[in-house]
């Protein structure tokens, strides 16, 4: 058992061996507030097998509700959706909760936008100052109206136009929120809105609003530009969706049994996208064992049963083009780089400060204090690897993990990799994306751990 060191949310994690078995991870986040919001616009009855129970998705489906649409889980873990048909969404009678969640507030956004209805929105105090100007800017010129908390962010207002005005727009920021939010806004908009990615970021909104029947094309140049159109207003058919395992929380557990000497993992049913799966291949690179078996297609993603073994990792160039396919797991990584032989030079990774915290500060801060000697730049970190060497905690004071659910999660692999524990101070937001997080990490460790 990890030690429950206090009452309150702190908690200290100890290496207890080697991580071995068989697991699984809770469904894709991304996909999963995705097939919510796509079901609550369908005419009919949507099924979701498999959905991240978790609280950012949770606020999603809460707000749909809010708006309408008719969500119900049922026992067996099956979530029934019957929407409300494109446009169909109706005033809230409060403003909307988004909490910790950045993809539920700019979705929503994007999805409200081309509806006809006044909805002030709320998040945590992590939300409420990420930066919000992304999406309303193009929104705005879609025709939706939004009062803005200072410095474009929440708490804030947003007036839906209807019919809204089709835009072609091309991303300053690679940013799958971004593009979806315009995308969903052109579900209820006549003619062509168009997206043009000069970066590819994740694709499951695409994926997904053509499963769900509407006419959308997408094209790549030589260049690897891609540009996405919709033809709207889009008639959404409903669907039975089957969530797959979310990559980006199979990441702690790939990092824990690399570093962890002795480790044997498998976990299966983990979704490998390519536009999200540039963690493996990087770890792979560093001389990761990482073995992908069983591929398959699940609901339209593909998806793998890895195999992961401890491996001596070797520092390896990382081309800053690989950030968007593993923009959530750089602080995980940054851990697996600190485990490693040689130096790690990352960068043109300034969307990480703009994350549930700022995710460079954050890791630099924390891995200094477990004895990593690293330099933190404006758009990435260098991090001098310890060979295998355990984290040594040098402060009294523990991780501070700011209301962000993946730096608490990283410091608690790096526990597991510890001489004497790595105590972070507030392990509360693992449960916006990964609830069964610490049971899982009990489940695959071989030893018991007194606290
Ligand atoms: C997400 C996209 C990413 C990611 C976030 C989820 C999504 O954000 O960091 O956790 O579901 O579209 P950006 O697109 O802003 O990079």
């Amino acid at each position: 058992m990890q030690e429950k060191a206090y009452e309150n949310n702190m908690r200290t994690f100890h290496a207890g061996g080697a991580l071995t078995g068989i697991i699984r991870v809770p469904g894709d986040k991304s996909i999963s507030h995705r097939a919510l919001m796509l079901s609550a616009l369908a005419i009919g009855e949507s099924k979701i097998r498999g959905l991240l129970e978790g609280e950012d998705v949770l606020s999603t489906a809460a707000a749909l509700r809010a708006m309408g649409a008719d969500i119900k889980r049922h026992d067996d873990g099956t979530w029934i959706v019957h929407g409300v048909g494109t446009g169909g969404l109706t005033q809230p009678d409060q403003a909307l909760d988004m909490g910790n969640s950045g993809t539920s507030a700019r979705l929503l956004m994007g999805l409200l936008a081309s509806h006809d209805i006044t909805v002030s929105m709320t998040g945590d105090a992590s939300l409420s100052s990420r930066p919000m100007a992304r999406v309303t800017d193009p929104l705005g010129r879609m025709g939706g109206e939004f009062t803005t908390s200072p410095g474009s962010t929440l708490p804030l207002m947003l007036r839906g136009m209807t019919p809204a005005v089709p835009i072609e727009y091309r991303l300053p920021v690679a940013s799958a929120q971004v593009k979806s939010a315009i995308l969903l806004a052109g579900l209820n908009t006549p003619g062509i809105t168009r997206v043009i990615e000069p970066v590819p970021t994740r694709d499951h909104s695409e994926r997904m609003l053509k499963g769900f029947g509407a006419n959308i094309d997408v094209r790549s140049d030589a260049d690897g530009v891609r540009t996405i159109s919709l033809h709207g207003p889009a008639e959404l058919q409903p669907r039975d969706i089957t969530v797959p395992g979310d990559p980006s929380s199979a990441a702690f557990f790939m990092v824990a049994a690399l570093i962890v000497p002795g480790s044997d993992l498998i976990i299966e049913n983990v979704g490998i996208n390519a536009t999200r799966a540039g963690l493996i291949g990087l770890l792979q690179d560093m001389g990761g064992h990482i073995e992908l078996q069983n591929e398959r297609d699940v609901g339209g993603e593909p998806v793998a049963d890895l195999h992961v073994r401890h491996s001596a990792l070797k520092a390896v160039a990382v081309d800053p083009a690989i950030a968007p396919s593993m923009i959530d797991e750089f602080p995980v990584f940054f851990v697996a780089a600190a485990m490693a032989e040689g130096q790690t030079v990352t960068s043109g990774l300034e969307e990480l400060r703009v994350k549930e915290s700022d995710r460079l500060a954050m890791m630099a801060k924390g891995l200094q204090e477990i004895g990593v000697e690293l330099q933190e730049n404006e758009d990435g970190l260098v991090i001098e690897g310890r060979s295998g060497k355990p984290f040594i905690s040098r402060g009294e004071s523990p991780i501070h993990a700011a209301l962000d659910h993946r730096i608490a999660m990283s410091f608690a692999i790096a526990g597991l990799a510890s001489k004497s524990g790595v105590t972070i101070d507030d392990i509360s937001p693992i449960a916006t994306s990964f609830p069964n997080f610490e049971t899982l990490i009990e489940q695959t460790m071989t030893e018991e751990v007194q606290g």
